[in-house]
């Protein structure tokens, strides 16, 4: 790992500040500071599932600004069950050296860059795929047939593909989705998964596949190569992952060849109301973090409303987390990890959304991240809804891309 950018001697902010003090995981990896940029899907790939100019440059960019580890979101090994058209597909027929160019790019200012390892599942987009996971579901806005037997056992190693390719590639570490209704999210929670059979039932029986999955991409992988999970502490919805079961899963995670534990939460489910939530502001997770702790000598991340560096400091400090990650203060102020390790504004500013219209705030983080990657003005002056219009039109256009090129209309 290059310490070029990050070796002098430490400033007023770092010295006495646990946020910069490096992090070893179990399999010997030592992440430099307890910084994370968490997975953001980009929507930035050609439509073809591979890297592009603008995934390189923005990547470089968080790389610069002094994180940890930044991880790509939804890193897809199976193109049939896409988040998004502008998501990266790593598998048999990628073309590595594409790969490889995205991985040496996002270390190129220091930190490292590791990829997450998606799987759609029920919430794959229709346009370009074929929603599928733990259970048929017919509902308004929510249609999705059920995995077969056959296609769950074939999960484990499809997860360990992409996560070996990745280490070909020259990325620095993976992170299994099991967070925010994804395929392996989908496996934990009741919402989705109404399964009768051995991957159903109880959470013992939810958490099956996604621990097949950790044995598999470990031993895809070896023992020295960080193998991360992002996790939801709750649905927040009701009938949905509760924590105490999420505790359990946690339980099962210390047993397993895990690195990192990433707590994070909120699903959506149609029709399912929100539970209500327990604190506003804040950490989002802080009190499920306390209680995993005592579970798991595992690291753990805490991700979800962190906005200032004095929050991120007191849960590094008070010992609720190993380290903290943050999506949207990186998207608005990438080089937020120096300005903190320096001591200066250490309050990203948050914009302020009165009344979004449906989809408003995802679609202005992701040109947000069109905007740093393409090094041009996508926002300024633009209201919402011409945001999202320019969101979906992009997308539109990759969406076609994507199934010239897979082959699927
Ligand atoms: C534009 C955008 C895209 C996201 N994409 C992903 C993703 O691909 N994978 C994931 O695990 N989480 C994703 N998230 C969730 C974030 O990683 C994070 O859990 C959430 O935003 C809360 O953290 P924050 O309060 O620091 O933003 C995304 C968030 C945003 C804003």
């Amino acid at each position: 790992m290059s310490l070029s950018l990050h070796a002098a001697s430490p400033s007023r902010g770092e010295s006495r500040n646990p946020l910069f003090t490096p992090l070893r995981l179990p399999c010997g990896a030592v992440l430099e500071n307890r910084i994370v940029k968490s997975a953001m899907s980009d929507c930035l790939a050609d439509g073809t599932g591979h890297p592009t100019d603008a995934q390189a440059a923005l990547y470089r960019t968080w790389s610069q600004g002094g994180a940890a580890v930044s991880i790509i979101g939804e890193v897809q090994g199976d193109a049939r069950f896409p988040e998004a058209a502008g998501n990266l597909v790593l598998d048999g027929d990628s073309d590595l050296n594409r790969f490889a160019r995205l991985a040496r790019e996002g270390i190129s200012g220091g930190g490292q860059l590791w990829i997450q390892l998606g799987h759609a599942g029920a919430l794959t987009d229709p346009a370009i795929g074929t929603p599928k996971g733990p259970s048929a579901l017919d509902l308004p806005g929510l249609s999705s047939a059920a995995l077969t037997a056959g296609e769950i056992a074939a999960l484990p190693a499809l997860f360990a593909r992409t996560a070996r390719l990745a280490q070909l590639a020259g990325f620095g570490g993976v992170q299994l989705h099991a967070a925010h209704g994804f395929l392996l999210s989908q496996f934990l929670s009741p919402l989705f998964n109404r399964r009768e059979d051995a991957y159903g039932g109880p959470i013992e029986a939810r958490m099956q596949i996604v621990l097949e999955i950790v044995d598999e991409v470990r031993a895809a992988v070896g023992p020295a190569f960080p193998v991360a999970i992002k996790i939801n502490a709750t649905d927040r919805l009701d009938g949905g992952l509760t924590e105490t079961d999420a505790l359990k899963f946690v339980a099962a995670l210390e047993r397993s060849s895990i690195d990192l534990i990433e707590i994070s939460g909120g699903t959506y489910f149609p029709g399912a109301p929100a539970t209500p939530e327990h604190r506003r502001s804040g950490a989002y997770f802080a009190s499920f973090a306390r209680s995993a702790r005592s579970m798991t000598a595992k690291p753990l991340l805490l991700t979800g409303g962190i906005k200032t560096m004095e929050q991120a400091e007191r849960i590094v400090s008070e010992g609720i987390a190993d380290g903290v990650g943050l999506a949207r203060a990186f998207a608005i102020t990438p080089e937020v990890t120096d300005l903190w390790r320096r001591g200066e504004a250490t309050a990203p500013a948050f914009p302020r959304f009165t009344s979004p219209p449906e989809g408003g705030v995802t679609a202005w983080y992701t040109m947000r991240l069109a905007e740093i990657g393409e090094e041009r003005d996508l926002l300024s002056g633009a209201d919402l809804d011409r945001v999202i219009a320019a969101c979906t039109d992009r997308d539109r256009r990759k969406a076609e891309i994507w199934r010239n090129h897979f082959d699927r209309d």
